[in-house]
């Protein structure tokens, strides 16, 4: 693997396979009470410029599980907040650390801590893109559906953000078909969807983009939909709202996919928006699996990096 982990363009199929695997496997050791203490003593800085709940507390019980320990770096209390630029920053928390992990708003913001620091940089969420909850998806849908991803279609419907992005990339590597719904205005990212799609000639992964998400449930084997509103949208929130209501996830949008098709959230999730509270219960289990996995996918990938 490279030094970071920033994307899922990044990594090769096969590399996509052994951090699941490897995910898998400390999952198992974790709960039969035999974890691995694999990063003993190392230290993670957590950087968030946004909030979370998931993120924050995946990492720092992830690293205490392995072994070692997380420092939570919020930006209104360090001197980035203050303008201290990201390439001293970096250099700075390099002599401290073994790794970092960032939260923030441009993506270029993670690439320059990553070309600065020694030490790895991982990505968890810009807004371009949010990788680390995507390997968590990946292994959520194999614990649910069976291993070979290759074999299933996953339909996206709603907003072409973070979320979307990262499926185009973990879809272009696992060779699955999904098919992502949004409206025309607000389609998935150019560069991303070019990049994904070059990925996906050598992988055999079917990468639509529609308008109709009736088309794109269709015959599905998972339903994916994240907010309408991103964080650094609320300002949008009330017209984004009118923009989306056709791509709910409700139960006349389902009828049109398979029975047994799953549906994933990455939350938090808005009920009454994205998707209805119906179809939210009824899904309860896999999505808060889907949570639950973000804590091993990311000791998988810290493991990886810094082990
Ligand atoms: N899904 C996710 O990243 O959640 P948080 O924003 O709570 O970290
Ligand atoms: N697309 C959402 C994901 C939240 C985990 C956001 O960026 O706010």
């Amino acid at each position: 693997m490279e030094k970071d982990f920033l994307t899922i363009h990044d990594l090769a199929p096969d590399e996509v396979e052994a951090v699941l695997d490897l995910a898998a496997h400390l999952k198992a050791m974790q709960k039969s009470g035999t974890p691995h203490r694999y990063l003993e003593g190392q230290t993670l800085g957590m950087i968030f410029e946004k909030s979370s709940t998931r993120t924050r507390v995946s990492f720092e019980v992830g690293m205490f599980q392995l072994g070692g320990s997380a420092l939570f770096l919020s930006s209104h209390d360090t001197q980035l907040g203050r303008g201290e630029p990201i390439r001293d920053t970096a250099r700075v928390l390099s002599r401290y650390l073994d790794g970092i992990m960032i939260r923030t708003y441009a993506h270029e913001t993670a690439e320059e801590l990553a070309r600065w620091a020694d030490i790895p940089v991982i990505n968890a969420l810009t807004d371009l893109l949010h990788p680390c909850q995507v390997m968590a998806d990946l292994l959520t849908m194999r614990e649910h559906k069976g291993k070979d991803l290759s074999a299933l279609k996953v339909a996206f419907v709603g907003d072409g953000n973070n979320m979307a992005n990262s499926y185009l990339y973990g879809a272009a590597k696992t060779g699955m078909t999904l098919a992502v719904a949004t409206p025309k205005t607000h389609q998935p990212d150019k560069a991303v969807v070019k990049n994904a799609m070059k990925d996906a000639k050598e992988t055999g992964a079917k990468l639509i983009l529609t308008d109709d998400p009736a088309e794109a449930v269709k015959d599905a084997d998972v339903i994916v939909t994240d907010t309408w509103a991103s964080m650094g949208q609320e300002a949008e929130h009330d017209e984004r709202k009118k923009i989306f209501a056709p791509y709910q996830v409700n139960k006349k949008l389902l009828a049109n996919a398979d029975r047994r098709a799953l549906v994933m959230h990455c939350l938090p999730a808005y009920r009454g928006e994205e998707i209805t509270d119906e179809v939210f219960e009824a899904n309860a289990e896999v999505i808060f699996d889907e949570a639950e996995n973000r804590l091993h996918t990311q000791k998988a990938i810290m493991t990886m990096l810094m082990g």
